[in-house]
């Protein structure tokens, strides 16, 4: 979602905006644009994307040491260059980038309106760069204080960085809701959406909080100072991201290095949490609360996309090994529908980014009602991450590809470690299989990294199928999550419908879709519930549906009824998404990008959805 990037320092800032901005690519956008201060204040913005806008401030005056610039995802008017950021104020002394969504906008408009202001464009985002103006004008205050008023007018979220022509050295950003972080270089200031614009500069940053403006001046220390006007202490941590974790590092796209990742990223995320030797799991952020959960009546999951399916298949694992009784639920859905929550209960929000607007929402809920809510996130220092009580991180290191892949298994892994730490205190499983699934899990990387090879095979399976409209995934158990992330894959990124099922329920409507143009991609693993699976196979065949199954090695069954196969190899049944997951990525992958789809940024697509 929308990208902010912003300097100020002893250096030409139009490289490192630009720079900043293909940093942020990632997180989707529809057009971009960028403010440089140098006597005046100068936007260039355009529709499209970061190269679009380097193209069309070709030969334009650039110059200046302070600036910003954004990436727009549309949420209030069409993406164009009007609606595109920076906005300007009424007197054009103010110019402002905006990511989030200000709720109370309409109202502001009209009064605005009544006071003279005329509107250029229809963001929410125009409304909030001229009651600044008015403040300012009005109440004779600085900048930094015309913010504040303004900000305690306005009901949402947001991430913003101002600029004014009569301020030349300074940089006013505040956040709520929408995550904004300051890089502390030498004699130098970077405001980011997140740290990847940042990391290459300095690993000092400073993570704003919610209501909290940060005053930046040339040459001076950092101040910040709350909406409420509280003056609050600068906190700086060091950033642990790595440079060659955000770069492509020879791979075609991201989507393709971070499936290739997964080894890595599985084998980090179990780091120090699974000791083998002593039979036993650790989840050091969450051991205060391991009670609460041993307690817990039941447990809800809630999260949005492929987080939501690391829950479904959380829920398989926890209920089966720990018999505790775990309820999934979409974030959006949970905020709105005065969910049961009390005392007793324990909700777990699993996010990548750690700033997915409604699993916000969702934890300030259930911590209303007194819910005990802990946390699985990817990104350290997110939002989620510091709204929950207590959690874990999953180590997958950054995504950039917005089809996420490595978090999921990274989400899975870590579920898989819970369920096993809950089976182990509370004894709901023989010591003896609670010690096979462990050394079974311990090897999940290297069959990672083993099923990685069959990547050859799955393109030219691909190729078979990039003219389809639409296409079936069907798994059941443990892989009917699976299915569902396959579909999601496929649709993200390829624009192919897809849709994922529980194989036997596919006869309750679905199979009126199958014939020979229909590819079924099936998960037909051994153990759980295989011959079932087989069965939903032949009705797919008696249909002339095209079956595309991921089997066990060696399967001879399945392979002799199958169109085309993928083989991986065997595992525990409840270990299965862990490796399944990866063929099926590599097909959406192939896929897109023999359909010559934007595999990295698919369209309409946003990383980090920061928006309701
Ligand atoms: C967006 C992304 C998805 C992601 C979902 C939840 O829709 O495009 O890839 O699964 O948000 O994001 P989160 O960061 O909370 O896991």
């Amino acid at each position: 979602m929308c990208g902010i990037v912003a300097y100020i320092g002893p250096r030409e800032a139009y490289p490192i905006l630009m720079k900043g901005l293909q940093r942020l690519e990632y997180r989707g956008y529809d057009s971009a644009g960028i403010c440089m201060l140098n006597d005046d204040l100068k936007v260039f913005k355009c529709k499209g994307k970061v190269a679009d806008l380097e193209e069309y401030v070709r030969g334009k005056d650039l110059k200046g040491t302070i600036g910003m610039a954004h990436t727009r995802w549309a949420t209030h008017g069409e993406p164009n260059q009007i609606n595109a950021h920076p906005h300007f104020s009424q007197n054009k002394r103010l110019a402002i980038i905006h990511n989030g969504i200000i709720e109370n906008y309409a109202a502001l408009r009209s009064e605005l309106k009544n006071r003279g202001y005329t509107f250029t464009s229809d963001t929410d985002t125009e409304v909030l760069v001229h009651l600044i103006e008015d403040i300012k004008s009005h109440e004779k205050v600085s900048l930094e204080e015309a913010v504040r008023i303004a900000l305690n007018q306005v009901i949402g979220a947001y991430a913003i960085v101002v600029l004014s022509k009569t301020s030349p050295d300074k940089i006013i950003a505040a956040r709520k809701g929408s995550p904004l972080v300051i890089g502390i270089g030498k004699d130098e200031y970077f405001v980011a959406s997140d740290a990847t614009p940042i990391i290459e500069y300095t690993d000092n940053v400073v993570f704003l909080n919610d209501e909290e403006i940060a005053i930046i001046r040339r040459n001076e220390k950092l101040k910040i100072r709350t909406v409420r006007n509280q003056d609050k202490t600068p906190y700086i941590q060091k950033l642990e991201m790595s440079l060659n974790a955000i770069e492509k590092g020879g791979y075609e796209h991201f989507m393709l290095k971070e499936i290739f990742e997964q080894p890595r990223s599985i084998r980090d995320s179990m780091r120090g949490r699974l000791h083998l030797d002593l039979g036993l799991v650790t989840l050091g952020g969450i051991r205060d609360y391991e009670q609460k959960l041993l307690n817990a009546k039941r447990i809800i999951i809630t999260a949005c996309g492929t987080s939501w399916h690391a829950g479904l298949v959380g829920k398989y694992l926890i209920e089966d090994l720990a018999r505790i009784t775990v309820e999934v639920e979409y974030s959006s859905e949970f905020r709105y529908r005065n969910p049961i929550i009390s005392e007793e209960d324990v909700v777990i929000a699993i996010s990548q980014s750690g700033e997915t607007a409604d699993t916000l929402a969702a934890i300030e809920l259930a911590k209303g009602k007194g819910a005990t809510v802990l946390g699985i996130c990817n990104v350290v220092g997110s939002s989620i991450a510091r709204a929950t009580h207590a959690g874990v991180y999953t180590h997958a290191g950054p995504e950039i590809g917005v089809a996420s892949t490595k978090a999921f298994t990274a989400q899975v892994a870590v579920l898989t470690l819970w369920a096993l730490l809950l089976a182990q205190r509370r004894g709901s499983m023989p010591m003896s299989q609670f010690r096979r699934i462990l050394g079974e899990l311990n090897t999940i990387p290297d069959k990672v990294e083993h099923t990685l090879k069959v990547n050859d095979k799955v393109r030219d399976i691909a190729a078979t199928y990039i003219n389809v409209t639409n296409a079936l995934y069907l798994g059941r158990g443990i892989n009917f999550p699976v299915a569902l992330e396959g579909a999601l894959k496929l649709k993200e990124i390829s624009y192919i419908h897809a849709e994922g099922y529980p194989a036997a329920e596919m006869k309750h409507g679905p199979i009126a879709l199958i014939d020979e143009h229909m590819p079924v991609f099936v998960i037909a693993t051994r153990r759980g519930t295989y011959e079932k699976v087989i069965s939903n196979i032949q009705e797919v065949k008696a249909r002339k549906g095209q079956i595309i199954a991921i089997i066990n090695e060696g399967d001879e069954t399945v392979r002799k009824l199958a169109d085309h196969y993928i083989e991986i190899p065997e595992t525990e049944e409840m270990l299965v998404p862990l490796i399944a997951t990866v063929p099926l990525q590599l097909l959406s992958y192939h896929m897109a990008v023999m359909r010559g789809c934007n595999v990295d940024q698919p369209r309409n697509l946003a990383k980090s959805v920061t928006v309701e």
